[in-house]
């Protein structure tokens, strides 16, 4: 058993998998699930680095003993404190009351609020080291990716960085668990969608912690969710490093809120003009169909924006207001934005919009368009030449 789940040196994957629950933290949707991973070193002094979701302990458990059989572990490295991660920590601590909870300044106080749990500890700081006998441990302190304890363990000798979150995807490890032994085409937009939606906000403290990390000899990378990385760990570590500069490719996410199919109207004019000038990324979601997270994921990938919203209760479309505030909520930078909306008998989404687009910084692309009940001849000319706007601008970058 120990064998089939050996990383490299003396490091043991012990992570489960979610293929329960429906929403992460409550709120995104897992259509493949989600892996909760922890690492177990088996070294002359025995380190757990994190745990997993409470409801897996009995499983977590059964892994750790199938490798240490009744030898106690050393040391719980908690490089993350959520729940995710920590959850099973109390009953670790249950079962290993000599162990050592190792962490820094901000993460003790998490870890007495959320488990009630004292005991033997291990302060850290930047760049402090721990010898477990062969693997020579080194802490980086990243906060706030996403949370204010965030930190990573690199093993300076086989070169495996556990990175907490940071590299994470959804999406559960089906029979492998080491990216050159699986299939690993299902991540890539689910790691996107992982992104922009955990840590999406928090783009300038990645690129602290990237930077940071930049000259580490990195063999592999161990995350608390998704494959551990080897022979594709280059371009996970680029998808973060765009990611968090909010570099998007050349594409445009249509995005609207419409009762009777009318706004949608001026939706698929604006696209079909987008595309008649050549770009061929170009997505259309409808707020009540298309899951936020969805759409924060492509507003990620790409640098053209365009919303529409249809006038309701004299305010925007409820939805649309909603998925507003979560891109605000990210400081989402470098896009260009359009928009449009209508109207039956006052126009109210335009002006609103108007107010969004002045908080978000965008660049306003187009001359914004506002249609009285349904489509004419007009609104179809002024979608176009809101569509051949972005368009020429998104070109402009080539
Ligand atoms: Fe996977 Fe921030 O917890």
């Amino acid at each position: 058993m120990e064998q089939k789940t050996k990383i490299r040196g003396k490091v043991y994957y012990v992570g489960v998998n979610d293929r329960t629950k429906h929403l992460f933290e409550g709120l995104w949707p897992l259509p493949y699930g989600v892996s909760y991973n922890s690492y177990l070193i088996d070294d002359e002094k025995i380190a757990l680095v994190d745990t997993v979701d409470i409801c897996y302990f009995e499983v977590f458990l059964h892994k750790i003993k199938s490798i240490i059989g009744n030898r106690p572990i050393d040391y719980l490295i908690i490089n993350h404190m959520e729940p995710d991660h920590s959850g099973s920590l109390s009953l670790i601590k249950q079962h290993y009351p000599n162990i050592t909870i190792v962490g820094n300044k901000q993460t003790f106080g998490m870890v007495e609020g959320f488990y009630g749990v004292k005991g033997e500890q291990l302060l850290i700081t930047n760049g402090d080291p721990l010898d477990l006998g062969y693997h020579k441990l080194r802490f980086y302190l990243t906060p706030m990716v996403h949370w204010p304890e965030t930190m990573m363990t690199f093993d300076e000798t086989e070169g495996i960085l556990f990175s907490g979150d940071g590299f994470g995807a959804f999406g559960t490890l089906d029979g492998g668990f080491i990216d050159s032994r699986m299939n690993t085409d299902k991540f890539w937009e689910e790691m996107i969608r992982y992104y922009s939606n955990i840590v999406g906000k928090y783009g300038s403290a990645v690129q602290k912690a990237l930077q940071k990390l930049s000259s580490l000899p990195i063999t592999t990378i161990c995350s608390t969710h998704g494959p551990v990385w080897t022979e594709q760990k280059e371009r996970v570590i680029d998808i973060y490093d765009r990611l968090s500069r909010y570099e998007g490719e050349e594409g445009v996410v249509i995005v609207y809120g419409t009762m009777y199919g009318n706004t949608e109207q001026m939706a698929e004019a604006i696209a079909l003009e987008i595309s008649n000038q050549g770009i061929k990324n170009v997505v259309l979601h409808n707020v009540n169909k298309s899951h936020p997270s969805y759409i924060i994921a492509d507003i990620f990938k790409y640098r053209g924006l365009i919303i529409g919203s249809a006038t309701y209760s004299n305010q925007l479309y409820p939805e649309v207001e909603s998925l507003l505030s979560k891109i605000l909520i990210r400081d989402m930078k470098k896009r260009y934005l359009g928009y449009f909306g209508s109207f039956c008998w006052s126009s109210a989404a335009l002006r609103c919009m108007s107010s969004f687009a002045e908080k978000s910084k965008f660049e306003l692309v187009g001359i914004p368009v506002d249609m009285k009940i349904s489509m004419n001849e007009q609104t179809y000319e002024d979608c176009a030449s809101l569509g051949s706007a972005m368009a020429k601008r998104l070109k402009l970058d080539r």
